[in-house]
């Protein structure tokens, strides 16, 4: 466990965080959802697809990892020579949760003939039970480009499976899965804070439930929905999704207004990923300091994972 005392101030740590990843050839690389301070530090900030593809191509000796767990396991899986550190190993994902492997690897074994797609919000021992990994920015892409007549089974997220369901027409098996945090939106949150704000458009990820989609003027990615935030004329957004974004949104453009979709069981204005809080500055300063948490995957299941990681990259080219 790494400890961290508590004498240095935000700017002095953001300043040894800097120091220390030059010294020793390590990238900082942070999801949209943690802390807005640690995407300050990091060298890249990307989507779950900008991350793999950062991971797969980085000349670094090590990397940081600032998001949750599978986020560090991809990134081991793809660099097996180089060490991926994550701030804290607790950071873990309720949607990866969702589908144990031992379920789903039974499931797939009852349904021969499927071609297996999931998301990459998965342990790295259901990614090895699966032909082709997806995330929210090349799902639709990854299925389209898979035969016509293609059986498929998609897990583990059912929000987004019935999303790409709706978009393709194809009729996918689903894995019964949810992130408890987009599942939080509701319509009735978001119509009340449209009549507050009537000119403003509607950002929705598509981990969130159908009729929270339906509302969208735009369904996509954390990527996607910020770069159509950044390039729309619109001046006011209703986001949901993980409020971390926001950060970005705010900085990439100041001059318009982002307000945070609340959850549906209460009254707080914004919708967090507690595993994404978990990452904070003291624990990106400790965690380079030390070396440690390492991200270690058993080499037979890494093995079998890289495969279908490799395969969304390529596809994704
Ligand atoms: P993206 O990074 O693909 O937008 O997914 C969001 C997410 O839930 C990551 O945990
Ligand atoms: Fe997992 Fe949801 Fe948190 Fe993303 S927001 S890490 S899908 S629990």
């Amino acid at each position: 466990m790494n400890t961290y005392n508590n004498t240095m101030t935000k700017t002095q740590l953001k300043y040894e965080i800097r120091r220390l990843a030059r010294e020793k050839n390590a990238i900082i690389m942070a999801h949209y959802y943690v802390d807005g301070a640690v995407q300050d530090v990091a060298d890249f900030i990307g989507d779950s697809l900008a991350l793999a593809q950062q991971a797969a191509k980085t000349d670094a000796k090590i990397i940081v990892l600032c998001g949750v767990h599978f986020m560090g396991e991809t990134a081991a899986i793809l660099c097996p020579d180089k060490k991926v550190l994550v701030p804290d190993e607790n950071a873990t994902c309720s949607l990866a949760e969702s589908c144990p492997a031992d379920e789903f690897a039974f499931f797939v074994k009852a349904h021969p003939g499927y071609t297996v797609v999931s998301y990459v919000n998965t342990t790295a021992a259901t990614k090895a039970v699966t032909d082709v990994v997806v995330t929210s920015s090349n799902a639709r892409q990854i299925v389209e480009s898979l035969p016509e007549d293609a059986k498929i089974i998609f897990g583990p997220d059912q929000n987004l499976g019935n999303y790409i369901n709706s978009l393709t027409g194809r009729n996918m098996l689903l894995w019964n899965g949810a992130c408890h945090v987009h599942a939080r939106f509701s319509v009735e949150k978001i119509l009340e804070l449209k009549r507050l704000y009537p000119a403003a458009k509607v950002l929705v990820h598509p981990e969130c439930k159908g009729p929270v989609v339906k509302l969208a003027d735009k369904v996509g990615s954390t990527a996607a929905l910020l770069k159509f935030a950044i390039a729309d004329e619109a001046k006011e957004f209703i986001v949901a999704t993980e409020s971390g974004i926001l950060h970005e949104m705010q900085k990439k453009a100041p001059q318009k207004t982002f307000i945070a979709a609340p959850p549906d069981d209460s009254t707080c204005a914004c919708n967090e990923c507690e595993y994404m809080k978990l990452v904070t500055l003291e624990k990106v300063y400790a965690c380079l300091r030390d070396e440690q948490p390492v991200v270690s995957v058993d080499k037979e299941i890494a093995a079998k994972a890289v495969k279908p990681i490799e395969r969304m990259l390529e596809l994704s080219k």
